[in-house]
């Protein structure tokens, strides 16, 4: 199948729309195509957090809420908000969530955050950089709505730097990974946007760039599996 990505005025009500069909089989498809591993690297955003007790935490582009409730079984203690345009996404995010839970679902948009300035101490986002359809617009909200001192943690793909390793990360991800979809969800070309919206996010070394250029300070790059996980940790400076 040739697959066309949507254009940049296209690509928010194109990428809420696709999230709302695929929302029932989106965890399942996470397991198989990460081999559960998905589930460790999310332990590790909510561990680079640093929260305490009482603080704000905002997870962005929170899906069906994986990170917002490992938030909450790491930080029981702390506010946490977690934030998504896709309707369908957010009802799967509360209907896992537990009758005393702290987490508040709100749908919105990751590039006019419902928030004031200076209002969480920590920004979370589980491969939602790549799904915005202006990523500085969004790297801007999140450093406005964090305090000074507060920490930015993303986890998404990244590029893997060994060659040999990235031609076999390439073949499963743009051949085996659609396949996987289709067997799921048949027809769904949802599965065929995931490889491609990689070919437009930048290199890790280049999104550190584009955080500092934010304004952001000391930002910290973890790769797994040779970069084709990784995990950015950035942080508002405290004279901000
Ligand atoms: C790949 S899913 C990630 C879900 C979850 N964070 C996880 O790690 O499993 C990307 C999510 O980003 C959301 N999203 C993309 N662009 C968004 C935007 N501009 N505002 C709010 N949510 C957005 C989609 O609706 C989708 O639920």
């Amino acid at each position: 199948m040739t697959y066309t990505l949507p254009t940049t005025e296209d690509k928010s009500n194109y990428v809420e729309e696709k999230f709302d069909e695929i929302a029932q089989k989106y965890d399942r498809f996470n397991d198989v195509i990460t081999f559960g591993m998905h589930r460790y690297w999310k332990k590790f955003v909510v561990r680079q957090t640093g929260l305490r007790p009482d603080e704000e935490c905002l997870d962005l582009c929170c899906g069906t809420g994986d990170i917002s409730r490992e938030i909450l079984r790491q930080h029981p203690d702390c506010k946490i908000t977690g934030l998504d345009f896709s309707a369908e996404m957010l009802k799967i995010a509360k209907s896992k969530n537990s009758v005393n839970s702290e987490i508040q679902y709100l749908q919105g948009d990751a590039m006019n955050i419902p928030f004031p300035d200076t209002y969480f101490h920590a920004v979370t986002i589980g491969y939602g950089l790549r799904n915005v359809s202006d990523l500085n617009t969004c790297l801007q909200e999140i450093f406005r709505v964090l305090k000074p001192g507060g920490v930015l943690v993303s986890l998404d793909v990244g590029k893997v730097r060994l060659p040999i390793i990235a031609e076999l990360n390439n073949f499963y991800f743009f051949r085996v990974v659609p396949l996987i979809g289709n067997i799921m969800m048949p027809g769904q070309e949802m599965f065929h946007y995931l490889p491609n919206s990689t070919l437009k996010f930048p290199h890790q070394e280049f999104l550190k760039r584009m955080l500092l250029e934010t304004g952001f300070k000391q930002a910290e790059i973890h790769d797994f599996i040779f970069g084709a996980s990784t995990v950015h940790v950035a942080y508002k400076p405290t004279d901000n």
